[in-house]
């Protein structure tokens, strides 16, 4: 087995490392640790804050409520005259009057199971009773008596203001400050994206 030529392999053993080439290896190191250093809370770091947009916490109902029982600004006894008795028709759709009302209820597909038809200011109770406007849920209640049940227990439809009472007051919207009585049903809707994960540095996902 010859003899390794050590002289030959380790060529470089006497070779000087030069000046400049010591100070530009540490005037990379400096670069490199102001770069670090100054890019700490930049991306990469879970990256810029995260925005909620405006409508996940929008906490207005989705329909305006009025004062009474209305159609463009008319108490519905201005023209439907009390003294003129109860109508004897009891349409599934809507006269031409009334056309802006489209009945997408289910089964419950007539006027007068919610509208009184002696006295179209209120709504129509079992046995001919009167509901006020303000009192709508009893309407709701005669065919939803779970929902109700559960609206009033908190647990349907949110509550806004503050759980403490002793604190402040505490809101609970009517059915039909959500819920078009006509067209109850909602439109699917988007739910708010999840929060954004933590990315730590040089770590890819
Ligand atoms: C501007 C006048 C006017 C107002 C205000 C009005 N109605 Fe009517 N409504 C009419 C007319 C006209 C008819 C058609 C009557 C007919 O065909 O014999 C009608 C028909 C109806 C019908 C169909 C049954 C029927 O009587 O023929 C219902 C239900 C009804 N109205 C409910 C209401 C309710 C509830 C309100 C209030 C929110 C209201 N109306 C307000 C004019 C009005
Ligand atoms: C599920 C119960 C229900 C049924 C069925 C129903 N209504 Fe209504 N209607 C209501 C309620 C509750 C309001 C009040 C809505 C509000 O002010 O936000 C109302 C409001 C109205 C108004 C006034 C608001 C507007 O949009 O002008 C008219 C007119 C009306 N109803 C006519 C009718 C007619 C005509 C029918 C039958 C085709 C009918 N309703 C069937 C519950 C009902
Ligand atoms: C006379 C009975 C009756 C009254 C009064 C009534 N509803 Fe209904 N409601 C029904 C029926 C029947 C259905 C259909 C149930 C089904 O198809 O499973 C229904 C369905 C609904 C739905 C579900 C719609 C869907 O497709 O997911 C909502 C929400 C609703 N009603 C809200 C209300 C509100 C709010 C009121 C009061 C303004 C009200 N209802 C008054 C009978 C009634
Ligand atoms: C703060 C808004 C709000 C209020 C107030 C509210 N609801 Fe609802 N309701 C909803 C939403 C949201 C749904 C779910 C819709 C879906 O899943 O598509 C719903 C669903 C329903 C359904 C369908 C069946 C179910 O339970 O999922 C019925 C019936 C109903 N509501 C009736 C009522 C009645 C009656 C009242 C009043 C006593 C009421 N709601 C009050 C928002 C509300």
């Amino acid at each position: 087995m010859a003899e390794h030529d050590w002289e030959k392999t380790d060529a470089f053993r006497n070779t000087e490392i030069p000046y400049w080439l010591l100070l530009a290896v540490s005037a990379a190191f400096v670069a490199a640790a102001w770069f670090f250093y100054s890019n700490r809370h930049a991306a990469g770091h879970g990256g810029p804050a995260f925005v909620v947009k405006p409508q996940y916490y929008d906490i207005s109902p989705a329909r305006t409520l009025k004062k009474r029982l209305e159609t463009e600004g008319m108490a519905c006894g201005d023209c439907h005259d009390p003294s003129a008795g109860p109508s004897s028709s009891d349409p599934r759709v809507a006269p031409e009057v009334h056309s802006k009302v489209v009945l997408k209820h289910g089964p419950n597909n007539r006027c007068f199971n919610c509208h009184n038809n002696a006295k179209r200011d209120f709504f129509a109770e079992d046995g001919g009773g009167q509901i006020p406007y303000l009192k709508v849920e009893t309407l709701c209640r005669k065919c939803h008596g779970t929902t109700y049940r559960d609206w009033t227990s908190g647990t349907h439809g949110r509550r806004n203001g503050y759980w403490n009472k002793a604190a402040g007051e505490q809101k609970q919207l009517p059915c039909i400050a959500c819920h078009d009585p006509h067209s109850p049903a909602f439109k699917p809707m988007l739910a708010a994206p999840a929060p954004r994960k933590y990315t730590a540095p040089g770590v890819k996902h």
